[in-house]
């Protein structure tokens, strides 16, 4: 196997504790702790598309466990910035959910150096995990040989959405493989009218940045950036953000979040939008949840540009915070989450592949095979906004700098905030 992981980082909790806490949206806020049996599951998974993942999931949970209620605890906002900040301040007041999402690798070893959560590897010796989950992935949530997580699945970030018609309207016969032919195509677009690419809110913009750098510096130059030996101001960087830079001139208006902008595209509005494969879940699954829209047809896909034959991964993952008020059911929770059953139930609903080793296939059809045998051949590389490579502190501090820069469009500027960012990231 051609894999290549980066290695497990190390970060220190206090950035992500200094995070405000948004406060809105939490339905477990003053519910107190009486309820023994209600089980408080904590994520951010509440919108069109995602949110059916989590229901599936869900259904398996209440069929093996009549002792327990599901507590969806789930605060909205695509990629979790609200509910991680909401997260933080919860942790830090020892009042944590009974089991919370986070993303394998710096994210959640943040939280594991910062001791907040416990070891699991009691469930996975009953579970006999480690037989069915990919080695590096346990490395990416194991410190000192004890694993805190529970993944569920493996989500591709690097995925160019695009609209088929609008694509032959712009005289576009195939998608772009290369930066450069992505500019051309964004161009070719602009002149019929219609929105050359789909955007959402800030976070959005983060997300479209790392395939932009991983698609401008090839795959090894930008896992070098998560390393000792990173150049953040080198001139392959300054080239990436020249792109980046020229990319955005052609995005519409920012939507509220990731699942309008990828409706634009679905609706025909649009015709290129960067999303990870959540965005599947969205365009694929029936209504009400989804668009119940028609792959080839209504929506395609390929690498984003100049990135293929790599994977950008993100895996989501549950745990079990110290404290956690019902720990039994939080326990009963990541059983169903490290099940067979679980994760067949929840990733084709999700837009994503599950985790496990031994999942049913057949079950992963049209967009979803394809993801499986990417998963097999690429190289790997980690995604930024979605926790792999950058601990919670230096993601917030990329992502203000990315704020700033679709303000002031100042590339020099901004690649020196990034390297500030790196040198100050604690990592
Ligand atoms: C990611 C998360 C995905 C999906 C996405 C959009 O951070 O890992 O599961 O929810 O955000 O909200």
């Amino acid at each position: 196997m051609r894999r290549r992981w980066l290695a497990a980082v190390a970060v220190s909790m206090a950035g992500l504790l200094t995070l405000t806490a948004c406060g809105s949206g939490d339905k477990a806020a003053g519910d107190g702790k009486s309820g023994q049996k209600k089980v408080e599951v904590f994520s951010w998974w509440t919108g069109p598309g995602e949110a059916d993942g989590l229901k599936a999931m869900r259904g398996i949970f209440e069929k093996n466990n009549s002792d327990f209620t599901f507590y969806d605890a789930a605060v909205a906002g695509g990629s979790g910035d609200q509910a991680r900040a909401l997260l933080a301040s919860k942790l830090q007041a020892n009042q944590p959910p009974d089991t919370f999402q986070g993303h394998a690798g710096a994210e959640l070893q943040g939280y594991i150096k910062a001791g907040k959560l416990e070891p699991l590897n009691f469930l996975y010796d009953e579970l006999k995990l480690k037989d069915v989950l990919p080695q590096e992935l346990i490395d990416q949530i194991s410190v000192q040989g004890q694993v805190y997580s529970v993944p569920v699945n493996i989500h591709r970030s690097n995925v160019l959405w695009f609209n088929p018609s609008v694509l032959k309207e712009a005289g576009i016969s195939a998608a772009p493989t290369t930066i450069d032919e992505f500019i051309a195509d964004l161009d070719k677009v602009k002149k019929t009218g219609k929105i050359p690419l789909s955007i959402g809110s800030q976070w959005t913009a983060v997300h479209l940045l790392e395939s932009v750098l991983l698609g401008s510096l090839g795959t090894d130059a930008y896992n070098q950036l998560w390393t000792a030996n990173a150049d953040w101001s080198g001139a392959n960087v300054t080239k990436a953000l020249e792109n980046f830079k020229t990319i955005l001139s052609y995005a519409g208006t920012p939507q509220e979040d990731w699942q309008p902008a990828a409706k634009q595209v679905a609706d025909g509005a649009a015709a290129f939008n960067v999303m990870g494969d959540w965005a599947y879940g969205y365009f694929h699954n029936p209504a009400p949840g989804g668009l119940g829209k028609t792959s080839k047809t209504d929506f395609d896909w390929a690498a984003s540009p100049g990135t293929d034959g790599t994977f950008m991964w993100l895996s989501d993952s549950f745990t079990l915070p110290k404290g956690a008020p019902n720990r039994d059911g939080a326990v009963a929770w990541l059983k169903v989450a490290a099940s067979k059953e679980g994760q067949d139930a929840f990733n084709p609903k999700k837009g994503s592949i599950p985790a496990r080793k031994d999942a049913d296939k057949s079950l992963y059809q049209d967009y979803l095979a394809w993801d499986l045998e990417q998963w097999a051949s690429d190289k790997l590389a980690g995604s930024i906004q979605h926790g792999v490579v950058a601990n919670d502190a230096w993601r917030a501090a990329i992502n203000d700098a990315v704020g700033l820069f679709q303000q002031d469009h100042d590339v020099a500027k901004f690649q020196q905030a990034l390297a500030d960012a790196a040198k100050n990231s604690g990592q």
